[in-house]
């Protein structure tokens, strides 16, 4: 069936959408499924998918342009990755790492110290996801420094387990109901170049990025916030559930001094950038950042569960039983990294920067068209578009960016928000210029279905 649907190249859909099987699947997902995972208005149960085709239970196919939130890099099912898990979970599936040892942990640590924006030598704790990759930073960062408070930024999204949401502050959603924050974690607005949160006074002549890196040192480190009680600044060098907003230059480069000067520690959180999302392998590559921990996951293994804290190998001298993970690092999750990263080295990263750019040469020609796109923005596949009302008037529109990704999903396109009014791109790194245009075609004609 996805060999004829494939023929077409383009979307097709059959049914109303969600179609009757659709349906049923929900209704059970309702009355038995935690009801607080976040799902947008549209609602696609998927059956199964090849490349950047997902094919739903009523035999509808769409155009992927999410990769299930910016996670199968190398597109759905790759053959290569399939036929690493299959050989894999022949040979082991599990052996807890935290016990015993095999192979595959140092070989993906050796290989992840050769490409992290991290200085060399790194050591390399595995996870099973985002947020626990980052809690493994957190306390890392508390253990070496003996420090435990923390700098974050408003619209980021680092997880939601106690620790990592004392930094999240995407959406009230993710904090309402649960008191006050674990960590001591104070936040400084994010320097959004496109909305600049910061006074003319701040910024001097250096833009919002001089705001923020004001905002540190002039306030907080001479307010409520002593420098030399801070373990670690925490960024995300292009927020993503904030909307998809790449760090302005100057900015992180800024961070890095402050760091160095305070003896804090640099984390960068690359859970949505990294893994050849921005054109590069870390998004820290553009910014030629080096941070002192790094966190993973996502894009690493295809769609098995992995997340990755790499350190520099000086700060990670915690004693056994300090921190460690059952499952974390099972050996199939890594046969998939180790063959995700060879597909992005080999052709994946490339191909993200120079299809990315197709994209968002696309996206600009319909900024030019619609007047109701305020701001297209991002390196390589991970490009942010925001809604407003008029562009001289920025006025976020929310309204209208819920019904563009509603309109897309029903012509056959996955696409989903982040941010108060923007809708990210984020589709696998195999995407290509034909797959651009069919989905530019669907994207610019929900758009004008959505304006009212
Ligand atoms: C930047 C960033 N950090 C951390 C996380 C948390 O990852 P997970 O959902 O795997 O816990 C996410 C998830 O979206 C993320 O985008």
């Amino acid at each position: 069936m996805m060999a004829t649907a494939f023929a077409l190249k383009k979307p097709q859909i059959k049914t109303e959408l969600p179609g009757p099987k659709a349906r049923s699947i929900i209704e059970a997902d309702s009355q038995f499924v935690n009801p607080a995972y976040p799902r947008p208005a549209f609602k696609l149960v998927a059956q199964r998918a090849a490349g950047v085709w997902v094919e739903d239970v009523d035999g509808n196919l769409f155009l992927d342009c999410n990769a299930g939130v910016a996670v199968c890099s190398t597109g759905h099912c790759h053959p290569e990755v399939v036929a690493a898990i299959q050989e894999q979970a022949a040979q082991l599936i599990h052996m807890c790492g935290t016990d015993f040892y095999y192979r595959q942990m140092p070989e993906l640590a050796e290989k992840l110290d050769e490409i992290v924006p991290v200085a060399r030598p790194t050591k390399t704790h595995f996870a099973n996801s985002g947020t626990e990759a980052v809690e493994t930073a957190l306390k890392l960062a508390m253990h070496a420094t003996g420090r435990e408070k923390f700098i974050a930024f408003f619209g980021s999204f680092h997880g939601r387990t106690l620790g990592s949401l004392s930094l999240t502050s995407s959406k009230i959603a993710q904090r309402i109901g649960f008191k006050r924050q674990a960590l001591d974690v104070v936040h400084v607005p994010y320097p959004n170049d496109y909305r600049n949160p910061f006074s003319a006074e701040d910024c001097g002549d250096g833009g919002a990025a001089q705001g923020a890196l004001n905002w540190i040192e002039n306030r907080l480190f001479k307010t409520t916030t002593p420098a030399e009680e801070v373990a670690a600044i925490v960024i995300e060098p292009v927020q993503g559930e904030g909307g998809y907003v790449p760090s302005p230059k100057g900015f992180l480069s800024g961070l890095r001094r402050i760091c160095d000067e305070h003896g804090i520690l640099l984390i960068v959180d690359e859970v949505q950038s990294g893994m050849g999302r921005t054109g590069k392998m870390f998004a820290s590559d553009h910014y030629d950042l080096k941070a002192d921990i790094v966190c993973i996951a996502k894009g690493i293994a295809s769609g098995l569960p992995l997340g990755a804290c790499v350190s520099r190998a000086d700060l990670m001298d915690w004693k056994p039983g300090a921190h460690a993970s059952t499952f974390g690092g099972n050996p199939v999750a890594i046969a998939a990294a180790l063959k995700t990263i060879e597909l992005l080295e080999r052709e994946l990263v490339a191909n993200s920067a120079e299809v990315g750019a197709y994209l968002k040469s696309g996206l600009e020609k319909l900024k030019d068209k619609h007047n109701c796109i305020g701001d297209v923005r991002g390196p390589g596949l991970m490009l942010g578009v925001e809604f407003v009302t008029d562009r001289s008037s920025k006025q976020p529109d929310p309204e209208l960016r819920d019904r563009v990704e509603m309109a897309s999903f029903e012509r056959g396109l996955i696409l989903l928000g982040a941010g108060p009014n923007s809708i990210r791109w984020s589709p696998p790194l195999i995407l290509n210029r034909e797959n651009v245009d069919v989905a530019l075609e669907i994207f610019d004609d929900a758009i004008a279905a959505s304006i009212q």
